[in-house]
């Protein structure tokens, strides 16, 4: 906290708008730790740019899981299946390798210093500083946890069959607003869904219509191309979120407002009053939707952390020390 009196202006602000996290925390730890993973990062991403959606996503499911602890990273133990075993993680979470490579670059120059957490914060600042040109300063010293329990992923991450009010009520139980809950859906812009995800849509929706009535029934028929009826299973094949998939913007909005969005909770967005009111404004807005992005990215990532004292810097990703 020394530097809380030479720099007391700072650390208040610091202090009000993320919990015990700063801004620049590994200056003196550990200074080159956010150009490592920028690099790692780049590299990755411009090979598949994907990979870029995929830790955007992977911060969001450890965030929303035990807090940003990176608990998502955990690999099972016997007789406890982790997070990442979870059908909303296994296969589909992507650029576990990204951060096992930064971490162990990290590893190299300064053992035991940076948290998996925290890595994975700026790797998906990163990653939208790469397909949005949305950039932002990440506060830091988040700790590793040491529990990662596969049953908690249902009780906190939202489902995509769920309606707008829902997602909205696991977002507040985070304590995160329905502005903040619509302005974040829009990382839909980027990366893919697997066809299980959504082909009930398609095939099943329900007794009296077996396609949902409130898809454009030319994007349905483009999707029935791409995705067996979820009978066929075996396969399950990938389809972009939208028609921009690598590049992070608000033209999920604008796919939206056409009832072009992909998941049924993408929808859903303009079934509700509130919502849809918030979903035209992101389409129109595609600065001020970036700026609240931004914003949104950096609450997210300062949910339920462990500080200080508690947990671990973990010396591999996947794995408690
Ligand atoms: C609002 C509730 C949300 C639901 C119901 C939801 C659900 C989903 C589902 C089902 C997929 C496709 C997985 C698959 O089948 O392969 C997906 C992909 C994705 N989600 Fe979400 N999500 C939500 C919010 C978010 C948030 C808040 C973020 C990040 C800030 C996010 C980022 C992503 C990204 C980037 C992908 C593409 C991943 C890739 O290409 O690897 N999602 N989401
Ligand atoms: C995982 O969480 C569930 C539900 O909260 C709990 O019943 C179970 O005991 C936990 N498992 C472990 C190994 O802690
Ligand atoms: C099926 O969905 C449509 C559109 O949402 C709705 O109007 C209809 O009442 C639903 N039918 C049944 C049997 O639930």
């Amino acid at each position: 906290m020394s530097s809380c009196t030479i720099f007391f202006l700072l650390c208040l602000v610091v202090t009000v708008s993320s919990a015990s996290l700063t801004v620049d925390f590994y200056r003196f730890s550990c200074p080159p730790v956010e150009a490592i993973v920028r690099k790692s990062v780049h590299i990755a991403v411009s090979r598949n740019p994907g990979i870029a959606a995929g830790l955007i996503r992977m911060h969001f499911h450890d965030c929303f899981v035990r807090g940003c602890d990176a608990s998502v990273l955990l690999e099972s133990t016997p007789g406890n299946p982790s997070e990442r075993v979870h059908p909303a993680n296994n296969p589909s979470l992507r650029g576990f390798e990204v951060i096992d490579e930064a971490k162990s670059q990290i590893e190299a120059i300064c053992p035991n210093t940076v948290s998996c957490a925290d890595i994975l914060a700026f790797a998906a600042r990163d990653s939208s500083h790469k397909l949005g040109g949305i950039s932002y300063a990440v506060p830091a010293g988040r700790r590793d946890g040491i529990v990662s329990n596969l049953s908690e992923v249902m009780q906190n991450l939202p489902s995509p069959f769920f309606s707008s009010e829902q997602i909205a009520q696991n977002f507040a139980r985070k304590g995160m607003s329905v502005d903040e809950m619509v302005t974040l859906s829009g990382a839909h812009s980027i990366g893919v869904s697997h066809c299980s995800s959504f082909s009930k849509r398609l095939y099943t929706f329900n007794n009296t219509h077996a396609q949902d009535p409130s898809m454009d029934p030319e994007y349905a028929a483009f999707l029935k191309t791409k995705c067996p009826r979820p009978s066929d299973g075996a396969n399950d094949p990938m389809v972009p979120l939208d028609g921009t998939p690598s590049r992070l913007d608000n033209r999920y909005y604008m796919e939206l407002m056409n009832r072009r969005g992909l998941l049924s909770s993408d929808q859903a967005l303009m079934r509700s009053a509130v919502t849809q009111k918030m979903v035209i404004k992101n389409a129109m807005d595609g600065a001020t939707w970036g700026a609240k992005f931004a914003k949104a990215m950096a609450h997210m990532g300062s949910l339920d952390v462990l500080t200080g004292k508690q947990g671990e810097i973990r010396r591999h990703c996947s794995v408690v020390n």
